[in-house]
């Protein structure tokens, strides 16, 4: 306290603002501060994300073009689907900015890398790097994306999950590049 004193007398007496004087500006500031923040996040909620899913051609789906079990199905539906298929369901986060945001450009990219929904669209040569991409990217944890798992604690894949996922897309990747070899390309 002794020491704040003091402080205080040097500062009243040597400069053109006082401790006290200085205090209350910047107490004034954070005040201004807050209520610009509060302000911009309310005003940042009025922006709505598009969460209209491009429509699904049943023909050109992972399901109708390849060998999917229903327990593969189930595990892709849960973990996978939400980002990369046009059949995104939209959590209640995004109906928050700037989460929403966020949430809205993992869906584009994941979609645009890729999208279950449009598999028959893909050439061979894709589907089967995208087969091998899926085992690695499980392995690796990298996916699905671990801010995703955050929230959606169901989407956690088990070691089981994992391999299940991963033997199937190994043996649909040999099949596919069985019938790339076969066709001579
Ligand atoms: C929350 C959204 C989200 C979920 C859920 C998700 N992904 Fe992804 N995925 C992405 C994004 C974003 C990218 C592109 C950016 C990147 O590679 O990190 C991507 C990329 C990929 C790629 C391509 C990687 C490459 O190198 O091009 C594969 C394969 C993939 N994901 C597989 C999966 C599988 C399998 C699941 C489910 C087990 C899954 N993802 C779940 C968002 C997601």
């Amino acid at each position: 306290m002794k020491s704040f004193q003091k402080s205080e007398n040097i500062v009243a007496s040597g400069y053109w603002i006082s401790l006290p004087q200085l205090s209350e500006m910047v107490k004034k500031t954070l005040k201004v501060l807050v209520i610009l923040i509060v302000a911009a996040v309310i005003v940042l909620q009025f922006f709505r994300i598009d969460k209209a899913n491009p429509p699904v051609v049943q023909a050109e789906t992972l399901e109708a073009t390849t060998v999917v079990s229903p327990d593969i199905s189930l595990i892709i539906g849960r973990s996978c689907n939400d980002c990369h298929s046009n059949q995104t369901r939209y959590p209640w986060y995004s109906n928050i900015q700037p989460m929403a945001w966020m949430l809205k450009n993992d869906i584009d990219d994941g979609r645009r890398n890729l999208n279950f929904s449009i598999w028959s669209t893909y050439a061979p040569k894709r589907q089967s790097k995208k087969f091998e991409q899926i085992c690695d990217q499980i392995t690796s944890k990298e996916m699905p994306l671990p801010s995703y798992l955050w929230i959606h604690r169901g989407a956690v894949l088990s070691d089981t999950e994992s391999k299940a996922l991963c033997d199937w897309a190994k043996g649909e990747q040999a099949r596919v590049d069985a019938a790339i070899a076969a066709a001579g390309q």
